[in-house]
């Protein structure tokens, strides 16, 4: 098997400590919480799971402004939480995927305390100062200005993210041996992988005037990753990608990252990431095919993946989350899960969840949502700035995670950290599964087709689309293929060539007798499989 090919068995799932389980009742997501739902998560097919970060941190941006590396957040557990985690997951045959934030720290770091105070403090130079704003770049998360002035030293620092997450100098060989003794530290801890966080911005060109992907990324990444100590474990890299970068970073003899994310199909459904447009699956397709052919001929690995913590619902934007809910759902399932690559899926994902909706700003808590909300207050009308609020905040994604209708939504005994999703008596765990429509069950039924065939893990991507108006698609092995057809929101005829001797083995519509050409129902999907 190709190298690309060594994860294609891995089935990830995010959680977002905060808002998955809170063990103990104090209205916040924990470490013994995952460790409940170790076993929900194995039945489902998960061997891997990716948390969000989880160490020490003042939470201006939930975990991503890390104070402490080494450590982990008082809100979450312990070290021994922390260890009971791994155990559990290495007991179950699961991998553990940290999440490595090395682009910035928090301000409270004691590097950055240090760095701050005085110009000949030996941390100074771990972070970029300048006299004087050295550009006019303005932070990703709104809220102007990447420079914030520093008193004590008279100079301006540079946050691309909030203010309280300063960058860290790269360029710096200091900074670089910090990273990777964090790197091993957790590596020789037990850790399988780790999401690299905005991976692209650690090297900046402020020249050209690019505020990521400059040009010592490639040798910043190599210096990190392309070590023995650290050959064996899986490396995802999230940046924005084109194909050059993508070959650069992860083709073959790179010893960078063992994948990156690809995230120009979730564009699909919106302008921008506050405002609605009409979604154009055909489009989606195109940009999924495209990406497919490339990995593919190039033999790169591919991440799968629709929905995370900085999303909104894949299917509140993309699909119908209302009448149709499940089909949508399921529809989008088969369609991206069948796909050459390493699935993840994202928290409540498997159920369904769709975006929550609110009246009032009050119910939100990101510092990007509210950095929008109030750099538009003034100018975009009172309902119009809550409509964009609830299709575009990434709150949506944080809602603590509806596993019954009881109490809290069975979240914890506590008040939660932060309003309960709107639609959580309706959709949650308990619910789901009780179903005869169960998400959860469909999820569940791909990943053993991902077990059992194996072209689906190895096969080759061939697109056999007949027309608009949905998706088909093959994956061709040695000893067989799997076809997928996708109906799109208008229920119609699919005639797709060549699709003789091949018996359904999933369909969201019920699959007796479903034949592989014929009439599909809105966002119906099926899956057929038979020889070559
Ligand atoms: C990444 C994370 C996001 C975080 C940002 C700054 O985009 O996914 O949640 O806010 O980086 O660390
Ligand atoms: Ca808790």
């Amino acid at each position: 098997m190709s190298t690309a090919g060594k994860f294609f068995d891995w089935n990830i799932y995010q959680v977002y400590p905060k808002s998955f389980k809170d063990s103990n009742g104090d209205g916040v997501g924990d470490l013994a919480g995952i460790t409940e739902k170790l076993d929900y998560l194995k039945g489902l097919g998960i061997n891997a799971v990716w948390i969000s970060p989880c160490y020490k941190s003042p939470n201006v941006d939930n975990g991503y402004d890390i104070s402490d590396y080494r450590d982990i957040m008082d809100e979450m557990g312990t070290t021994a939480d922390w260890e009971e985690l791994k155990e559990g997951l290495h007991a179950r045959g699961m991998k553990l995927i940290m999440d490595f934030v090395a682009n910035h720290t928090s301000d409270k770091h004691y590097w950055f305390e240090q760095a701050r105070s005085s110009r000949d403090n030996p941390y100074h130079d771990y972070y970029y100062w300048a006299e004087e704003p050295l550009n006019d770049w303005q932070s990703w998360f709104g809220g102007g200005s990447v420079w914030e002035y520093n008193p004590p030293t008279g100079e301006y620092y540079m946050h691309t993210f909030a203010v309280q997450q300063p960058d860290l100098n790269w360029t710096n060989p200091k900074v670089r041996r910090e990273m990777r003794d964090i790197v091993d530290f957790w590596v020789s801890k037990g850790v399988d992988g780790f999401r690299c966080d905005v991976i692209d911005c650690i090297s900046k060109d402020f020249e050209r005037r690019k505020m990521a992907d400059g040009p010592l990324l490639h040798d910043y990444l190599h210096e990190l990753f392309g070590r023995r100590e650290v050959e064996h474990i899986f490396t995802v890299g999230e940046c924005r990608t084109d194909e050059s970068t993508i070959l650069a970073t992860c083709g073959e003899g790179r010893d960078e990252l063992k994948c990156v994310f690809q995230f120009e199909h979730l564009d699909t459904g919106r302008s921008d990431k506050f405002t609605r447009k009409k979604p154009d699956l055909d489009g989606l397709r195109a940009v999924l095919v495209k990406w497919q052919n490339f990995t593919q001929s190039h033999n790169l690995p591919y991440v799968i993946v629709t929905d995370n913590h900085d999303q909104t619902a894949f299917i509140s934007r993309a699909g119908n989350d209302k009448k149709l809910r499940y089909e949508s759902a399921t529809m989008f399932a088969a369609m991206f899960y069948m796909l050459r690559g390493i699935p993840l899926i994202y928290q409540g994902q498997e159920i369904g969840l769709p975006n929550a909706h609110y009246d009032d700003i009050s119910a939100f808590d990101d510092v990007e949502t509210l950095n929008y909300y109030r750099e538009h207050a003034g100018t975009v009308p009172p309902d119009e700035l809550m409509e964009r609020i609830n299709f575009g905040a990434r709150d949506n994604a944080r809602r603590p995670m509806p596993w019954s209708g009881g109490k809290n939504y069975g979240f914890g005994e506590g008040k939660p950290w932060t309003a309960l999703h709107s639609r959580g008596g309706e959709i949650n765990v308990a619910r789901d599964l009780e179903s005869g429509k169960s998400v959860y069950a469909f999820y569940r039924k791909i990943f053993e087709l991902r077990a059992e065939y194996e072209c689906l893990r190895n096969g080759k991507f061939e697109d056999i689309t007949p027309r608009d108006g949905c998706f088909a698609y093959q994956r061709r092995g040695e000893n067989g293929r799997v076809v997928v057809v996708c109906n799109f929101e208008k229920s119609g005829e699919i005639a797709v060539p060549d699709c003789g001797g091949l018996r359904c083995v999933l369909s969201n519509y019920g699959g007796e007798g479903r034949t592989v050409s014929g009439e599909y129902a809105p966002y119906e999907a099926a899956v057929f499989v038979g020889v070559l």
